[in-house]
C-alpha cells in the first residue's frame, strides 16, 4: 500500500516516546482511517437523533443510515440486503455476540449431560462465555486439543468429542498463532451430528473475503466479528445467524426497541430478529461508521489488501526469522506472529520496543489456555500487520528487538 493510503490514518502521525510509529498490533484493534472518523463526525454533528423512535426528519435520517449500515456491513459479507435486514444483528462486539448465542441459544438446549465443544486455540471471548452455560446448566465443555506440532489442532478424537454435543464454537483465524482451524473438516462432522456451529470470525473478518451464505451452505450456524478490528469503532460488531434458529430464541438482554407489546405483570411479546436482539438505544453512530469501515474496505478491494498483507507478512516471518535469539510460535506468513526473545520476558521486550517506537501485544493475549499448552507461563510477544504495515515498520521492529535482546539478554 503507497503513502496515500498510510495519509488517510492520521494515528500514525503519532510519535510514541518522540520515535516513528510503527504500529504492530493490528489484531488487538486497527488503527482508523479518515472515512471512519468522517462518518462518526458527520452522524454525531448532522442531522442526529435517536432511531426505530421517532417520526420527525432526524430520527427518520439517522434510523435510514443505521439500518444502511446493516445492509452494507452485510454486502461485505455476502449477504442480500433482504437477508441482512432478518439476519444480521448489531452487537457491542464479538464478545457480546457469543454471549448471545450461549445465553438465547445453547443455555435453553443443554442440561446435566450435555456438552459443548471447543478448541484450545480459542481467545477468552469463546471460551467464557460457555463455560458459564456450562456451569449454568451443568453440562460439560469438552475441548479438541491443540496438535503435537503445536500450530494447529488435533482433531483425531472430534467424531467422540461431538457426540451428544449441542454445539461447537471454533475461531476462524486464531488471534495468536494466525493460524486457520480446517473448517470444512470440523464443520460437516458437527453437521453429521447435529451439532450446532458457531465460528468466531473476529480475525478472519479483516484479512480476506468472508462470505456468509457460503459459510451457511457448510453448515455454519452463528458467525460473528467486531468493528474496530476491520478499521472501524469500538463499541460494535455483528452476529449473522440462521434465520429459523434466530427466529426462534428468546431474547438475549429486554428493553426498549426490542419488544412488540408489552403488557403488565406479565405478557410481552417481542419483535422479530434482529431487533429482538438489539435492546436499547444501540451504537447509533458507532453502527454507521462500521458500514463507512466495510465500504472502504470494500472500495480498497480484498486482492489488494490480501496482496499487501501477504507481501508484509511473508517480510515480518523473514526479520523474524533472521533473528537468532527469537522463538517463534506461528508458522511462516501467517501475518500474526506470536514469538518471543530466548531469555526475556516479553513485558519487558515490548517495553523497550515501545521505547523505540514499535507497538506489538504482550502477554497472554486473551487466550491462556493456548499459552498453557504452548508451555507460555509469562505469555509472548505478538506482532500483527495491517492495511498499512510497511517494510519500514519492520526494519524499525528488527532493529528494536535486537537493541532489546542486547539490553536484557547481552
Ligand atoms: N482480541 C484482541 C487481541 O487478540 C484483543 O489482541
Amino acid at each position: 500500500m503507497n503513502d496515500q493510503l498510510r495519509a488517510q490514518f492520521p494515528s500514525l502521525q503519532v510519535q510514541p516516546n518522540g520515535q516513528r510509529l510503527a504500529f504492530l498490533d493490528s489484531a488487538a484493534s486497527a488503527l482508523k482511517p479518515q472515512a471512519v472518523i468522517d462518518s462518526l463526525t458527520a452522524t454525531l454533528a448532522g442531522p442526529y437523533a435517536n432511531i426505530h423512535r421517532g417520526l420527525y426528519f432526524n430520527s427518520a435520517t439517522t434510523t435510514a443510515a443505521y439500518e444502511a449500515a446493516r445492509t452494507r456491513v452485510g454486502q461485505l459479507f455476502g449477504l442480500s440486503a433482504a437477508a441482512s435486514a432478518q439476519q444480521l444483528i448489531f452487537t457491542r462486539n464479538t464478545t457480546e455476540a457469543i454471549n448471545l448465542v450461549a445465553q438465547s441459544f445453547a443455555r435453553p438446549r443443554l442440561q446435566p449431560g450435555g456438552a459443548m465443544v471447543v478448541s484450545e486455540l480459542e481467545h477468552h471471548a469463546n471460551l467464557v462465555p460457555w463455560q458459564l452455560v456450562a456451569a449454568a446448566t451443568g453440562a460439560e465443555i469438552r475441548v479438541i486439543p491443540l496438535a503435537a506440532d503445536r500450530q494447529s489442532l488435533d482433531l483425531s478424537n472430534l467424531e467422540a468429542l461431538l457426540q451428544g454435543a449441542t454445539l461447537v464454537a471454533i475461531s476462524q483465524l486464531s488471534n495468536v498463532l494466525g493460524v486457520r482451524p480446517p473448517l470444512a473438516e470440523i464443520v460437516p462432522l458437527a453437521k453429521r451430528h447435529g451439532v450446532a456451529v458457531l465460528v468466531d470470525g473476529s480475525q478472519a473478518a479483516v484479512h480476506g473475503p468472508v462470505n456468509l451464505p457460503k459459510l451457511a451452505e457448510l453448515g455454519v450456524d452463528f458467525w460473528c466479528m467486531t468493528g474496530h478490528k476491520l478499521y472501524g469503532p469500538t463499541g460494535v460488531g455483528v452476529l449473522w445467524g440462521r434465520p429459523d434458529l434466530l427466529a426462534a430464541m428468546p431474547p438475549y438482554q429486554g428493553g426498549g426497541d426490542m419488544i412488540e407489546t408489552v403488557r403488565l405483570p406479565t405478557g410481552t411479546t417481542f419483535a422479530a430478529p434482529p431487533a429482538r436482539f438489539e435492546a436499547g438505544t444501540p451504537a447509533i453512530a458507532e453502527a454507521i461508521a462500521l458500514g463507512a469501515a466495510a465500504a472502504w474496505v470494500q472500495g480498497l478491494g480484498w486482492e489488494a489488501i490480501q496482496g499487501h498483507e501477504h507481501t508484509m507478512a511473508t517480510q515480518l516471518s523473514r526479520t523474524l526469522a533472521d533473528l537468532p535469539f527469537v522463538e517463534m510460535y506461528s508458522p511462516a506468513n501467517t501475518g500474526i506472529a506470536a514469538f518471543n526473545v530466548r531469555g526475556a520476558h516479553p513485558g519487558d521486550v515490548a517495553t523497550l520496543l515501545d521505547q523505540q517506537g514499535v507497538a506489538v501485544r504482550s502477554g497472554h493475549h486473551c487466550a491462556m489456555p493456548l499459552m498453557a499448552a504452548l508451555g507460555l507461563p509469562q505469555g509472548c510477544l505478538r506482532a500483527s500487520v495491517g492495511i498499512y504495515t510497511t517494510t519500514a515498520d519492520l526494519i524499525q521492529l528488527q532493529t528494536a528487538l535486537q537493541k532489546a535482546h542486547r539490553l536484557l539478554v547481552g
